[in-house]
């Protein structure tokens, strides 16, 4: 077999790039063995060269000049791992303008820009590769566009996040404190350089509507999701679902409408959310930074993919494999193919819900909430009211009430009633805070 030498410039050297660096250095020799792909990384693109790195990079190597990359016609590759939506995004369609193939981790930019990136490919007929961009170190993108193409999806449903899933698992096994989860995560390496956009659920609302476009054909903007992250959940939140048979965590789900009599439509209901899903539910054991696909077709049936969803590693894994494959086949047609419509996302999935309402434990407060619930069409399943004991050093609550909290179980109610009932609850001089809702997957 010939060898093809392939020259690649990076642009990032953070937590993927040096994972990609290490990860070249230490399997070079096999991954040349199994293909006919010689690799070499000519240079790398930083803010500060100083910086103290994990990796071993000659200084000769590092650059601040995105044109050194960019520009230099020996590089075959440019693989972006820089993270953000710009300058990202203009230095990806410059490699490709350049006659460059790409290869990106970057859920942000495709999320947002993905349509412009890949026209830029096709005016070139170049490949952009982007398994990373969705689940890390598993290999979904390209079984979903490759493997399962023979089959209509209509439920996918996903832990996207390893930053989110590693704070909940930390919460529920160690009873650790949010912030604490949060800061190993960081420390990991799992979190994004801005982990607002993983607590806040948009890190995983970014991978599913590249996971929409790739399954339903159809482009889904972020602004039309329904977005909830984890910052509202509480240890007594995950306290509740333990004693209801559940354990909590952060779904993203996308499914296709379902009409009266029980067929699909093409009404799309795409989310992201808090949910408490049965221990026996296949992604109830995924734990800490994993990540777990669930999905069915109609011709395979159920199927569940599992796997490290964010580290260096893994997604190094994820980010070599695709540039081995661009470089076996640079002028194979881009797995991304533009999307047919636009999706008609407003579709309001019916669901049992976990409230929880922080009170003063004054009377008819329980009556209240009750009533307004039932008012919305919304019924009880099951209620349970705590008083709350005061932090240390809190402040007392005025009038010398009591803090308390409700918590219920609601029958399947669709979100918008719910979503009104809770408005007016939360109103009321009666709640002492929000009102928490999160769907129950049974
Ligand atoms: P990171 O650790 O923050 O690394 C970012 C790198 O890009 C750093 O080397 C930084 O330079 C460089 N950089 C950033 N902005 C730059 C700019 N304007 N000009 C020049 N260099 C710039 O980020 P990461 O965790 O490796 O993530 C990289 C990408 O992979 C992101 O798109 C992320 O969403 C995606 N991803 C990450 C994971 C994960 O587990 N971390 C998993 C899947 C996908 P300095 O080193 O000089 O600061
Ligand atoms: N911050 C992301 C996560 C990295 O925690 O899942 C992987 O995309």
């Amino acid at each position: 077999m010939t060898k093809k030498n392939i020259t690649l410039g990076l642009l990032g050297l953070g937590t993927v790039g040096g994972g990609l660096w290490d990860l070249i250095a230490r399997n070079q020799g096999l991954v040349a063995n199994r293909s006919d792909v010689s690799l070499s990384i000519k240079r790398v693109l930083v803010r500060d060269p100083a910086k103290p790195r994990a990796v071993q990079v000659p200084a000769n190597v590092l650059t601040t000049n995105p044109a050194d990359v960019l520009d230099d016609p020996e590089i075959d590759i440019v693989v972006e791992l820089m993270g953000g939506v710009e300058p990202a995004h203009e230095y990806i369609v410059r490699a490709l303008k350049a006659g460059k193939n790409v290869v990106t981790a970057n859920k942000a930019v495709l999320a947002t820009h993905g349509a412009d990136v890949f026209e830029a490919a096709a005016a070139k007929n170049l490949q952009v590769g982007f398994e990373a961009s969705v689940a890390g170190g598993i290999p979904l993108i390209r079984a979903l566009a490759s493997g399962l193409i023979a089959n209509r999806i209509d439920d996918l449903v996903g832990i996207l996040n390893g930053t989110t899933n590693f704070i909940l698992t930390r919460m529920q096994e160690d009873r650790m404190a949010y912030d604490g989860a949060l800061r190993i995560a960081q420390e990991r390496g799992y979190a994004e350089p801005d982990p607002t956009l993983d607590v806040n659920g948009t890190d995983a609302a970014h991978k599913l509507t590249i996971l929409a476009e790739l399954v339903f054909q159809t482009r889904a903007s972020v602004t039309d999701l329904r977005i909830e992250g984890i910052e509202s959940l509480t240890l007594a939140d995950c306290d509740a679902a333990k004693r209801l048979g559940y354990i909590v965590k952060l779904l993203a789900v996308a499914q296709r409408g379902t009409a009266a009599d029980g067929s699909r439509t093409d009404e799309l209901d795409l989310r992201v959310h808090p949910a408490f899903i049965r221990l026996t539910h296949p992604l109830a054991n995924v734990r800490n930074e994993f990540n777990a696909i669930w999905l069915k077709g109609d011709a395979v049936g159920e199927m569940l993919f599992y796997g490290k969803g964010a580290g260096a590693e893994p997604t190094a894994s994820a980010v070599l494999a695709d540039i081995i494959e661009v470089a076996r086949n640079p002028k194979a047609p881009n797995i991304w193919n533009p999307a047919k419509s636009v999706a008609h996302v407003d579709y309001d999935s019916p669901s049992r819900y976990y409230l929880r309402f922080p009170i003063y434990d004054r009377p008819g407060v329980i009556g209240f909430i009750a009533t307004e619930l039932g008012r919305h069409g919304v019924s009880i399943s099951h209620a349970h009211a705590d008083l709350v004991p005061l932090a240390a050093g809190a402040a007392k609550p005025a009038k010398g009430d009591a803090l308390g909290e409700v918590q219920v179980v609601a029958d399947a109610t669709p979100e918008k009633p719910l979503r009104e009932a809770l408005a007016v609850i939360g109103a009321s001089p009666l709640l002492s805070g929000k009102p928490i809702a999160i769907r129950i997957f049974d």
